[in-house]
């Protein structure tokens, strides 16, 4: 057996690492359907039932809606469970190219072309597309998966501080000379629930020629007038180039992903990129979950309506108690702790009081920017948010951390990400 004993040390002293930083995860078992309560058995054994759950991606409620669930089995019945087969050998069901069809017409772009997740959506694109003659400019808090897309590339890579549009500018002016350049950015980024400055960044993009990018998994279906995301909200349908979004948040939160885009790349898509060509197709029962769910949007933005009204109750109870939010725009509210132990102490003590919201610490944040990221969802009613707003306010005055600034947070509970 090759795995011997120093083999197994570089592991184990990697861990012990980890729990020494405070940085190890430990995943929590949901023994229910996801939805705003649900039941839950801690990695001690302890079950509890009907908990608050405040930071699932389920941000219309569709993660269990009784309609997508019937049309789920609906499509088990007529489609079978599984394609065993990549798109472009037997991998195509009729339905597969339905729900292409139905999102590029929600987006308003060209196409579409599905891939097991967003992840691999955004692995696949880069590569695909970019050479390197091309260069690529990406937002220093872009998702780990633009990262590793564009690391897959032989494109210049070109970070440009967060959100900053003199940056970008003056990296566009730099960089002039490449055949193709292309700006990617979240819509929303993730970690701190703000905004791209999209409309800027199609504005900056005409005036260098190059093409737009943008990740909506945490926009599609609820940010924007209608839902579309964030070229609605910012005005500038039609602008962005390509769009790469989820089907495992807003949209059914089973799993999933998708680039919407002008004809011609999804047709270079389709013929070159490596996570489409050599990975599963879709499920069809998530085909025709996801299918419902377009569908829903598309005839009502009643849910959409919803998650505005609970967002805007949430933000503004967690400010009048004290706490420091990020300058969130979105359904992504978190909650500034800066300590990685803190976060977790803070979230276990939550938990104890009936609410379920996840510490996030370092690498998922940077160090010394650790936070409890809270999510509102449209299946949240009044109580739910009611009640975990009490228990938020409970244990920030257990650890004392509320009304109090964010030195006066470090000064009592400092940086202890060590990695
Ligand atoms: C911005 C962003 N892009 C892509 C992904 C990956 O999505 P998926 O779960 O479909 O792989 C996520 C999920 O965390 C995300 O937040």
């Amino acid at each position: 057996m090759a795995f011997d004993r120093e083999m197994k040390k570089f592991y184990t002293d990697q861990l012990e690492q980890i729990r020494e930083g405070s940085l190890y995860k430990q995943e929590r078992k949901i023994m229910s359907p996801q939805y705003a309560d649900i039941d839950v058995e801690y990695p001690n054994g302890v079950r509890s039932e009907g908990i608050v759950n405040i930071c699932s991606n389920n941000y219309l409620g569709m993660s269990n809606h009784p309609d997508v669930i019937t049309a789920a089995r609906d499509i088990l019945t007529t489609r079978g469970y599984g394609m065993s087969s990549v798109r472009f050998i037997c991998g195509t069901q009729d339905i597969h190219v339905e729900l292409e069809n139905k999102v590029s017409l929600f987006l308003g772009m060209d196409d579409t072309i599905l891939y097991s997740s967003a992840f691999d959506a955004n692995l696949g694109v880069f590569e695909a597309l970019l050479d390197e003659d091309c260069a690529i400019f990406t937002d220093a808090l872009n998702h780990a998966s633009i990262i590793d897309g564009t690391r897959l590339c032989k494109a210049k890579k070109i970070r440009y501080a967060n959100n900053d549009m003199d940056d970008l500018q003056l990296k566009l002016e730099e960089e002039r000379d490449y055949k193709v350049k292309l700006i990617v950015t979240d819509g929303v980024f993730s970690m701190d629930g703000t905004v791209a400055k999209v409309d800027k960044i199609c504005e900056l993009a005409k005036m260098y020629k190059a093409l737009v990018m943008v990740d909506d998994s945490h926009a599609t279906g609820f940010m924007g007038k209608t839902g579309r995301g964030t070229h609605e909200l910012m005005n500038v349908m039609g602008e962005v180039d390509l769009i790469s979004t989820t089907f495992g948040k807003a949209l059914g939160g089973a799993s999933g992903g998708c680039i919407s885009g002008r004809q011609e790349i999804i047709d270079i898509l389709r013929q070159r990129s490596r996570p489409y060509l050599f990975s599963n197709s879709i499920s069809p029962v998530v085909v025709g979950g996801v299918l419902k769910v377009m569908e829903m949007i598309m005839h009502s933005s009643e849910r959409k309506d919803k998650l505005d009204k609970n967002t805007e109750f949430w933000k503004s109870g967690l400010q009048e108690a004290g706490f420091i939010l990020t300058p969130t725009q979105s359904p992504i509210v978190p909650v500034m702790l800066f300590n990685a132990k803190l976060s977790q102490d803070f979230s276990r003590t939550l938990y104890e009081e009936g609410v379920y919201a996840t510490g996030f610490f370092y690498p998922v944040v940077p160090k010394g920017k650790a936070r409890i990221r809270t999510q509102i969802s449209a299946a949240h009613e009044k109580h739910h948010l009611e009640k975990a707003l009490e228990a938020f306010v409970k244990v920030g005055k257990k650890y004392g951390i509320l009304g109090k600034s964010r030195e006066e947070i470090i000064d009592m509970y400092p940086i202890s990400d060590k990695l």
